[in-house]
């Protein structure tokens, strides 16, 4: 029986002891891990923890504003927020390569978040929410996907600032990180969030990203995901979201024919999201996304139901 109560007070004086009465400052993404790190720290020293939250404008619907709630006036940690959208995507115009996208965004988020930190000249540490899988797959030979696609998680620091680094979660596996969360009083719905990739949304709009297009697919996703909480499915699936396609189809509103997007629902279920199958929902939930996708997303007038397993196929579509 893991010892959770006695994990976090030992966790905490570790902490305490390390960081002395330095400052830290932590990327903040939203995601389970980075969020459990930042609560965990800051229980330990309290406003020394400065976190950067960079909202690349690539991300859900809404989802900067939910950090800044629940993190900032909830946990009252001290978060710096760079809106970077218009930065990314005026990087990402007419660019529609996806491992080209995948760098545009990777090298600008690392840009982004280097410019920041050197706005906090005394801090000593950087935190980052590392848990035991992410220290294996780096010791690791890298995976298909790894070779396929180069995440970006692991940023490089400005190297000028010569920090340390500071991964409380770094023995935990995802489970033990979201009881750590959740006994530290993150919302249970938090802690059970499913994964997001780093380059957000910029690799579910297939294609060149603009503007237009991420607001699209930002409801689309929302109503899926809304929806998925109302059902009990959120937590029954591994992982859930729209792509958008940049492919028109035909279709009728009222008496008036429509030319528009189509949006593709994905959701898939694993353990190790090395290997997935689609999920099975039910066709009356199906139904129910597709008519208020439709309805309610203008520009988008065909749902498709994505039902391909991993592999051949992999979860996301870029
Ligand atoms: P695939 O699409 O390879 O995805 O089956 C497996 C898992 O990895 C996530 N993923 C990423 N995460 N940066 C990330 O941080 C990325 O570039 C990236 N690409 C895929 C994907 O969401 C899924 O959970």
């Amino acid at each position: 029986n893991w010892k959770l109560t006695n994990y976090i007070e030992k966790t905490v004086a570790e902490i305490k002891e390390k960081v002395g009465t330095s400052k830290v400052i932590l990327g903040l993404s939203g995601g389970v891990d980075s969020s459990v790190a930042a609560v965990l720290i800051h229980k330990a020293i309290g406003d020394q923890l400065q976190c950067i939250f960079v909202d690349t404008g690539l991300l859900r619907l809404d989802e900067g504003a939910k950090v800044m709630e629940n993190y900032g006036d909830f946990f009252n940690l001290k978060i710096d927020k760079v809106e970077a959208g218009e930065r990314f995507l005026k990087k990402l115009e007419g660019i529609s390569d996806p491992e080209e996208k995948r760098k545009i965004i990777g090298g600008e988020f690392v840009a982004v978040f280097d410019e920041e930190s050197k706005k906090f000249k005394d801090a000593k540490f950087l935190a980052q929410g590392t848990i035991y899988p992410d220290v294996i797959e780096s010791q690791s030979v890298k995976g298909p996907s790894a070779v396929i696609k180069s995440h970006h998680n692991v940023g490089g620091l400005p190297e000028e600032m010569n920090l340390d680094l500071l991964e409380p979660l770094r023995e935990l596996f995802k489970d033990e990180v979201r009881k750590v969360g959740e006994e530290l009083g993150i919302p249970h719905h938090l802690v059970h969030r499913h994964p997001f990739p780093g380059p957000g949304l910029g690799i579910r709009i297939l294609g060149a990203v603009d503007a237009e297009k991420v607001e699209i697919l930002q409801k689309a996703d929302d109503i899926f995901i809304e929806e998925l909480y109302a059902h009990d499915l959120y937590e029954k699936v591994s992982q859930a979201f729209v792509v958008l396609l940049p492919v028109k189809s035909v279709g009728v509103m009222g008496d008036e024919r429509t030319y528009e997007y189509t949006a593709v629902v994905r959701s898939a279920n694993t353990i190790d999201f090395m290997t997935a199958t689609w999920s099975r929902l039910p066709y009356e939930f199906l139904d129910l996304i597709s008519s208020r996708i439709i309805n309610e997303v203008r520009g988008i007038n065909r749902v498709c139901y994505d039902i391909s397993s991993k592999p051949p196929a992999t979860i996301e579509w870029e």
